[in-house]
């Protein structure tokens, strides 16, 4: 087999970070080097907690170690009655009531592992300076917080990184008309991160939305018969039971389970259509605060800093899963 792809995760494990975590501890050609932890779907002690639980479901806990990071974004929450700095979001309340698409407690069997002492963007920092140029990809599945404190940190590590995969941003919003969540809660460091020089592909809501699961996919995923292909199938309907704001309507449900196929990407980045641009985020506190701003313009006005996922894959995505999850089974048996 081809060298492994070396990849570290910096999740907010709800629900579809929770099957990203599975699917990239479950393929082959992944080796997981790490999680770093950040304040996001839930508070940091929620989601560190969540995905402690996914590592040890999956057996993994010897060799994949979790590391806790940013309790808070780097600003979006210092001016007092911000959106961002009330949790549970209001408008989340409103529409979706908190821990809808999340649990706090993902029903794990077991829960006994524990944290690294370390923090996250120490981990960081100290694992990419260890490495080789272009060697380690990092794939944040929630606000860029930790990413953006060890750049700010330590601009050496940035050479070391071989390409960034970011859940993150679109041109449709779906925490506010016009931005996505992770980049919302944390748009400054998005920003950061966007104006690193590093290689970035955005997994963007487009794209998710166009890769998107149904309910019935997730009971042929459960059909596979393990606990593993439950656990999946769980969180699948989990996430759907909260809706997805920008679907309200469809003919048959749409579930975005965005951080999967970000790590899907990882080894299948055709499951992704991309455009290449130049992209920046809305720091203005205004209307657009988080937005993520594609140049459709024709023409070279600024470098290109990222490949903006602009759809998807659905059924290479979605064979994906079940092949992982199928392959599991049968090895097991
Ligand atoms: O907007 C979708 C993103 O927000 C996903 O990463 C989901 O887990 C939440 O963090
Ligand atoms: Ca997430």
């Amino acid at each position: 087999m081809a060298d492994k792809r070396k990849i570290i995760m910096d999740v907010d494990t709800g629900s579809d970070d929770a099957v990203a975590l599975m699917m990239a501890m479950l393929d082959p050609r992944i080796d997981l080097l790490g999680v770093t932890t950040v304040n996001g779907n839930l508070e940091v002690k929620l989601t560190t907690e969540n995905t402690l639980r996914m590592v040890e479901f999956m057996g993994r806990q010897d060799s994949v170690k979790v590391y806790r990071g940013a309790d808070l974004p780097l600003v979006s929450t210092l001016l007092p009655n911000t959106e961002q700095s009330m949790h549970p979001i209001p408008m989340r309340e409103e529409k979706v009531p908190a821990g809808l698409h999340h649990a706090t407690h993902i029903p794990t069997p077991s829960f006994t592992i524990k944290e690294q002492p370390e923090s996250a963007a120490v981990w960081l920092i100290k694992t990419l300076l260890a490495s080789e140029d272009g060697e380690i990809t990092l794939v944040p599945v929630g606000p860029l917080t930790n990413i953006a404190i060890a750049m700010r940190a330590d601009p050496r590590i940035i050479p070391k990184i071989r390409e960034i995969i970011i859940m993150g941003g679109g041109t449709e919003g779906n925490i506010t008309p016009c931005a996505e969540y992770n980049v919302w809660v944390d748009p400054e460091a998005m920003e950061i991160v966007l104006q690193s020089g590093c290689p970035i592909t955005l997994c963007s809501l487009d794209s998710t939305h166009a890769g998107y699961l149904t309910k019935q996919d997730a009971e042929e995923i459960r059909a596979i018969g393990t606990p593993k292909a439950a656990m999946a199938a769980d969180l699948i309907l989990k996430y759907g039971a909260g809706g997805d704001l920008s679907h309200e309507g469809a003919e048959v449900q749409r579930i975005p389970i965005h951080d999967a196929l970000a790590v899907c990407s990882v080894v299948y980045p055709q499951v992704l259509k991309v455009k290449e641009c130049n992209c920046h985020t809305d720091i203005s506190k205004g209307f657009g605060y988080g937005q993520t701003m594609m140049d459709r313009r024709e023409g070279q006005y600024e470098p290109h800093n990222c490949r903006f996922g602009v759809g998807a894959d659905r059924e290479l995505f979605r064979s994906w899963i079940i092949d992982l999850l199928t392959a599991d089974r049968d090895s097991s048996r």
